[in-house]
């Protein structure tokens, strides 16, 4: 097949003998030819599941991969892997991003493929799938699913799921029927493709877009539009040229790659999701991210895109005012400009035709909506590891705030009393959600958007802080501290809080405080009890024994790069 360098596939292909002839001869029982064997192989990871709507439209995009390929002189192989729909999988998907990353990796490393084209869409696929792609580190591209169409209600544009949310609360406040939410459920969500909000999944499509594993433009093309096939085509023409190249993700994803889309996560008032898989996928090079490194790139990267949950347009909008491009060209004097992407060219190569074409949707970096990024990381005896809040879509008048604790031990108790009328809370409390980290879940569920109790909705109380060890959708805002480090299921000092504690947040100064004497958290501690784990066996068993804490990305400690 080439006479440049050896290709993986030529090891199953061009080999002599019982094995050789093996390999051939069980292709050839799909129907291809003899001619299929003198081109590199392409694979094709499809998550594609109607189990999962987000990427339900997966089976075209891999055609247009496929025809891209044959084009360019390659053969493509589309294979299936898990697929990760967050509206469905209990108790998150987070549970199982590790394991699909694992897939994705074993899968690459076991078969004949020189390249492969990774086809993600809702929130976890893009992380995992990059993980195990960089672990297996073959030349790899990813074509991300598009955000969905623009929701529409009497006239109302909605994003899924902020708007969902904010429904509900309406619907619980008694300010909308029963019968005006049901209509608003036939209207968020118009078509296949993620939550088009900048939510978790159109977060890591810009973060991946941003990295520079994806075609320029990839992230904010509404996964009906045609252009989301031709770019899945144009893909399937480069990878074969990127396999001849052989560029690795290790080459791709650097120090500065990753700088970048930190950068660009801050400017675009990403999901605090992407902060997990920003350090996990690093972990998988050799890269440390510590999060006081965000937090020095939050302080010095302001926040210029103007998307809900933080803003007000949609992932549609952010398209047609130029895309994430558009978003690295207004960053890039804070870019590094140099760094490497799937096109064989640098990211400041890509972008030097990109225009804005919305600026009340991308303002001018000397005139930004904000002078910091979306994300901040706070630190303090609560969270010795660190802790994580969106400022942008927190309520301003709360980020300094004291107040008394009113705790839950797990999601269960939470969800028993916090509506009860006899639950002993005003707005000035701090809702602390125990138990509900990594191992504490497990898994690490979106239950940081602790509910605000009903009583406090009738009287028009829409934000509270709240606390916990647990993740928050990336569609969801308010004045909520996350991933609270480390968690209280190995004895993080939030297994300590009691009812009534005083604890304060201080945005500005980056401290989260529990205001009880040292002595009386010794005793306390003295007393502490680890819950019982979750399972004796298993997948999950694995995930308990070998999961690292939220500052440490959630990977396995078995899978992060041998240095
Ligand atoms: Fe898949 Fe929101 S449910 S991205």
């Amino acid at each position: 097949m080439s006479t440049e360098r050896k290709y993986r596939s030529e090891e199953w292909f061009q080999i002599g003998g019982l094995w050789g002839f093996l390999h051939r001869g069980w292709m050839k029982a799909e129907g291809f030819s003899d001619e299929v064997f003198t081109k590199p192989v392409i694979g094709i990871a499809n998550s594609w599941s109607e189990l999962n709507n987000c990427n339900a439209h997966f089976r075209q995009v891999a055609d247009a991969v496929k025809r891209g390929v044959w084009m360019a002189g390659g053969f493509p192989l589309e294979f299936p892997t898990m697929s990760l729909g967050e509206p469905f999988m209990k108790p998150t998907t987070m549970l199982y991003r590790n394991l699909m990353a694992m897939e994705v990796e074993e899968n690459i490393r076991a078969n004949p493929m020189d390249g492969v084209v990774l086809l993600s869409g809702c929130d976890k696929t893009t992380p995992a799938m990059l993980m195990g792609a960089a672990s297996a580190d073959i030349p790899a591209m990813m074509v991300t699913g598009g955000p969905m169409l623009k929701g529409n209600w009497r006239g109302q544009e909605l994003g899924s799921c902020t708007d969902c949310r904010r429904f509900y609360d309406e619907l619980k406040a008694g300010t909308i029927t029963d019968e005006e939410f049901a209509e608003i459920e036939s209207c968020v969500s118009r078509s296949a493709g993620h939550c088009m909000v900048m939510g978790t999944a159109s977060t890591m499509a810009s973060l991946v877009e941003a990295l520079g594993m994806t075609l320029p433009g990839c992230a904010a093309i509404p996964a009906p539009d045609a252009r989301r096939y031709q770019l899945a085509e144009a893909t399937g023409r480069r990878i074969v040229e990127f396999v001849k190249e052989n560029i690795r993700p290790s080459d791709i994803l650097t120090r500065k790659a990753f700088e970048n889309a930190i950068r660009v996560n801050m400017a675009i008032g990403g999901s605090t999701n992407a902060i997990i898989h920003l350090v996990a996928i690093a972990g998988r090079v050799g890269i440390d991210l510590p999060l006081s490194l965000f937090d020095q790139l939050s302080r010095t990267t302001p926040w210029i895109a103007n998307i809900k949950p933080s803003g007000k347009y949609l992932m549609e909008d952010l398209f047609y005012a130029g895309g994430i491009p558009a978003v690295m060209k207004e960053l890039s004097p804070l870019l590094h400009l140099d760094a490497l992407t799937v096109t064989g060219k640098t990211i400041g190569e890509n972008i030097a035709n990109a225009r804005v074409y919305n600026r009340d949707l991308i303002v001018p970096l000397s005139e930004p909506l904000g002078p910091e990024g979306g994300t901040v990381i706070l630190y303090g005896n609560l969270a010795p590891n660190g802790t994580v809040l969106k400022q942008t879509a927190a309520s301003q008048d709360l980020l300094r705030h004291r107040g008394r604790a009113v705790v839950f031990k797990n999601e269960a108790d939470m969800m028993a009393r916090v509506d009860d009328p006899n639950l002993d809370v005003d707005e000035n409390c701090v809702l602390v959600l125990q138990n509900a980290g990594p191992k504490g879940a497990p898994g690490m569920p979106e239950w940081g958007h602790l509910p605000i109790p009903r009583k406090l909705l009738q009287r028009g109380v829409r934000d509270m802080v709240r606390i916990s060890d647990a993740r928050m959708s990336g569609t969801a805002y308010g004045t909520v501290v996350l991933h609270v480090s480390p968690e209280a299921a190995v004895g993080g000092p939030l297994a300590l809080v009691r009812d009534g504690d005083i604890i304060e947040l201080d945005v500005p100064g980056r401290r989260l405080t529990l205001h009880v004497p040292d002595e009386e958290l010794n005793r306390r501690r003295s007393e502490w009890q680890p819950p019982a784990p979750h399972a004796t066996r298993g997948y999950v068993k694995i995930f308990l024994d070998h999961v690292l804490q939220a500052h440490e990305g959630v990977d396995f400690d078995f899978l992060r790069a041998v240095r």
